[in-house]
C-alpha cells in the first residue's frame, strides 16, 4: 500500500528517499515519484514520477540530475485515479508539492471550491486537493506549519501526509490521522516516514506521531503539535529492525524465505515457554491476569490470513478452554448493528497492526462498551498494539512478502497459548495436560522443519494446479480454516480460483463443480473426523474429481487413480492445523511461479491495507 518518505538533510537526500521507497516496495504500489527541493537551483522544486519500479524512478533522478537537501517520496497504490505519471505522488501547487496516504473523503466539494478559486486540477486523486488547499492558505501568508493545520482542519477521511515548500528550505511538514507515519531521528538531520523500515539505513531513533499530530520537521529539531494546538514531547524508540532481517539472503523470493523460516519464526515466538513448566497470564500483559479473570466470552475481528487464523482459534477457545468465541471480518463487523456483551475479550489479530478494517472495527467495539481488548500483532507499536489493553507480540520479524505466511503460524502459536492461558484460569487444563501441551509446542519448530521435506512431492501437484482454472479445498472441524488459508494463498499468488468448503457442505452445493477438471485438495489429519471426511472424499471420487490428500501417517489413505497422497511426517495433536499450513502455502507458491508470477507482489494486492 502507499508508503511515505522525507528528508531534511545537509546531504544530497535523493538516495535517502530512494533506498527508503525500495524499504516500502513489499507494501505493494503502481508508481512512485520523488520531490526535492533544488539544492543547487534557487530552491526549485524538482519532481520525477514514474508508473514503474522504483528502480526506474532512481534511473530517471540520476538522468534529470535531481539533487537537493530537503525532499519527499512515495510509492502510490491507486485508490482515485488510475496508476498513471499523472496520478502518480507528489503532487504540486506553486511551490508546494505533497504526497499523501490514505483517503480523503471530502474531496469532491473541496475540490469544487478550488476550482471556483481558480485552482486546476492536473490529476484525477484526492490528493491534489491538499496541495492546492496547503497552498491556498500559504500564499494567503500563513507558515507552511499553519497551511497544513488549516488544511487538515478540512480534511475529512484518513491520511498520513508530508509537504514541503521551494520557498521555504529550512523545513519539512508532516500530519496524520488515522493513517501510521513517524519521524526518524537523526544526527543533524531528520526524516519523516509510514514505516520504520524506510528508516532502517539512516537511523534507529523512531518517534510514532499520534492521531491528529503535526510536526515541523527541521534539520537540528522536530517540533510537534497535537490535535488541539498544544506543543507536545512524544517518546523515541529505538528501533529492533535490522537491515539484515528485510534481506532476501540465499532465496529467489521473499515469499519462499518466509515459509522456510517457519520453524524459527514459531520458535521464536514461543520462546518465553519453552524452558517454562507452565503458562501465565502475565505472557499477555501485567493486567491480563485481571482482566482475563473478568470476561466471559470473545470476539476476535480480524482480516484475510488474520481472520483465517481466528477461526482456527475458535475451535481452541471453546473446545479447549470453553470460552465462547465468534469470529468477525473487521470490515463487517465495524458498520453492523451487533448486540454488545461487556464482559467481551476483544482480540484483534493482524500482521501490520495497521489493517484500517481491524483498527477501526477495535474502536467501534469500544465505542459499544466493550471493556476488554488485546492485540495479536507482529509490528510492535503499531496502531493496534497501542490501542489495545493486552498485547502478545509475534516474533515472526519482517514479512516482506504480499502474501502472509510466517504471520500466520505464528499469529497460531499466540492463539494456542492464549487458549492454555484461558483454560488454566477456567479451571480447565490439568498440570499433565498443561505439561503434555507445552511438549508438544517445544516439538513444534523440529515438526515444522520436517513438514517441509514434503517441497518435491508438493512441487509435483503444483505442476498440474498451475494448468487448471478452479480448485476446491476441503477440510472438517478446525481444519476446514486451513483449507479457507490453502484457498486464499493459491488464489492470491497463482491466480487459480480457489473455494474452501467444510467438507460435510460438499453435497449441498458444490460437488456440482466436480469433475476431472477440478483438482480437489483435502486435510485429513487423524482425528475424530477422520471417516466422516473419508465418505466426503468418496463422493469427490466418484464424480471423477482428482483428490489431491495431505494425510496423517495412519489414516489408511493411499495413492489409487484419481487418489494422490502426501503423508505429513508428524501428527501434532491439536496443534495440527499449524502444520498443515505449510504445505498448503507451498502449493500456491509452487503455482505461482510454474505460472511465471510475481510472487512477492501479487497484482492488485498491497501489504498492509491502511484504507478501508
Ligand atoms: C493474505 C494476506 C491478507 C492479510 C490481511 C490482513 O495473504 O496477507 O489477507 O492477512 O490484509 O492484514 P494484517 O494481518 O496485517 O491485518
Amino acid at each position: 500500500m502507499c508508503g511515505i518518505v522525507g528528508a531534511i538533510a545537509k546531504r544530497n537526500v535523493v538516495p535517502i528517499l530512494i533506498e527508503g521507497l525500495k524499504r516500502l516496495e513489499y507494501r505493494g504500489y503502481d508508481s512512485a515519484g520523488v520531490a526535492v527541493v533544488d539544492g543547487k537551483d534557487n530552491g526549485k522544486l524538482q519532481r520525477v514520477r514514474s508508473t514503474g519500479r522504483v528502480a526506474e524512478l532512481e534511473k530517471l533522478s540520476q538522468a534529470e540530475h535531481v539533487s537537493g537537501e530537503l525532499g519527499i517520496a512515495h510509492t502510490r497504490w491507486a485508490t482515485h485515479g488510475v496508476p498513471s505519471e499523472k496520478n502518480a505522488h507528489p503532487h504540486i501547487s506553486g511551490g508546494i508539492s505533497v504526497v499523501h496516504n490514505g483517503i480523503i473523503e471530502n474531496h469532491d466539494e473541496l475540490r469544487a471550491r478550488l476550482r471556483s478559486q481558480g485552482y486546476v486540477f492536473l490529476s484525477d486523486t484526492d490528493t491534489e486537493v491538499i496541495a492546492h488547499l496547503v497552498h491556498s492558505f500559504y500564499k494567503g501568508g500563513a507558515t507552511l506549519f499553519d497551511a497544513v493545520r488549516r488544511t487538515t482542519a478540512e480534511l475529512i477521511g484518513a491520511y498520513a501526509i508530508a509537504v514541503v515548500s521551494e520557498n521555504d528550505r529550512t523545513h519539512l511538514v508532516v500530519a496524520r490521522h488515522g493513517a501510521p507515519l513517524l519521524l526518524g531521528l537523526g544526527e543533524g538531520e531528520n526524516f519523516a516516514a509510514s514505516d520504520a523500515s524506510a528508516l532502517i539505513q539512516v537511523t534507529q531513533k523512531i518517534v510514532y506521531l499520534e492521531d491528529g499530530d503535526c510536526a515541523e520537521v527541521k534539520l537540528d529539531r522536530v517540533t510537534i503539535v497535537n490535535a488541539k494546538g498544544d506543543v507536545v514531547e512524544r517518546p523515541v524508540h529505538i528501533s529492533q529492525l535490522s537491515a539484515s532481517a528485510v534481506e532476501l539472503g540465499n532465496y529467489t523470493h521473499y515469499m519462499q524465505k518466509e515459509i522456510f523460516e517457519q520453524p524459527m519464526a514459531v520458535a521464536n515466538t514461543l520462546e518465553m515457554v519453552t524452558s517454562a513448566q507452565s503458562v501465565s497470564p502475565q505472557l499477555f500483559g501485567a493486567e491480563a491476569g485481571r482482566i482475563f479473570s473478568d470476561i466471559d466470552s470473545v470476539l476476535i475481528l480480524a482480516c484475510g490470513t488474520s481472520y483465517n487464523a481466528g477461526m482456527v482459534a475458535r475451535y481452541w477457545l471453546e473446545g479447549v478452554a470453553g470460552i465462547p468465541c465468534s469470529v468477525e471480518i473487521a470490515s463487517e463487523y465495524r458498520y453492523r448493528e451487533s448486540v454488545p456483551h461487556p464482559r467481551t475479550l476483544v482480540i484483534t489479530v493482524s500482521q501490520s497492526g495497521e489493517t484500517a478494517d481491524t483498527l477501526a472495527a477495535l474502536q467501534y467495539a469500544k465505542s459499544l462498551g466493550l471493556l476488554y481488548s488485546l492485540s495479536i500483532c507482529n509490528v510492535p507499536e503499531s496502531a493496534l498494539v497501542r490501542a489495545s489493553d493486552l498485547r502478545f507480540l509475534t516474533r515472526a520479524g519482517p514479512e516482506i512478502g504480499v502474501a502472509s505466511t510466517k504471520a500466520f503460524t505464528t499469529q497460531l502459536a499466540a492463539l494456542i497459548l492464549l487458549t492454555m492461558v484461558l483454560a488454566k484460569l477456567r479451571g480447565r487444563l490439568t498440570t499433565e495436560r498443561e505439561t503434555e501441551l507445552l511438549h508438544q509446542m517445544r516439538h513444534l519448530p523440529t515438526a515444522l522443519a520436517n513438514v517441509l521435506h514434503v517441497e518435491p512431492q508438493i512441487k509435483m501437484w503444483a505442476e498440474k494446479f498451475a494448468t487448471r482454472h478452479h480448485a476446491l479445498f476441503l477440510g472438517r472441524g478446525i481444519h476446514w480454516p486451513i483449507a479457507m488459508e490453502g484457498a486464499l494463498k493459491l488464489k492470491e499468488i497463482s491466480y487459480i480460483h480457489a473455494e474452501a468448503y467444510a467438507a460435510g457442505e460438499l453435497k449441498h452445493g458444490p460437488l456440482a463443480l466436480v469433475d476431472k477438471h477440478m483438482p480437489v485438495v483435502a486435510i485429513a489429519p487423524k482425528d475424530a473426523l477422520l471417516e466422516k471426511l473419508k465418505s466426503n472424499l468418496q463422493e469427490v471420487r466418484a464424480r471423477g474429481g482428482e483428490l489431491h490428500v495431505l494425510a496423517d501417517q495412519d489414516t489408511k489413505l493411499t495413492d489409487a487413480e484419481g487418489l494422490h497422497v502426501i503423508r505429513m511426517p508428524d501428527h501434532a495433536g491439536i496443534l495440527s492445523p499449524i502444520l498443515h499450513t505449510i504445505p498448503l502455502q507451498l502449493l500456491a507458491y509452487h503455482a505461482a511461479l510454474e505460472r511465471g508470477n510475481y510472487v512477492d507482489k501479487p497484482r492488485n494486492l498491497a501489504k498492509s491495507v491502511t484504507v478501508e
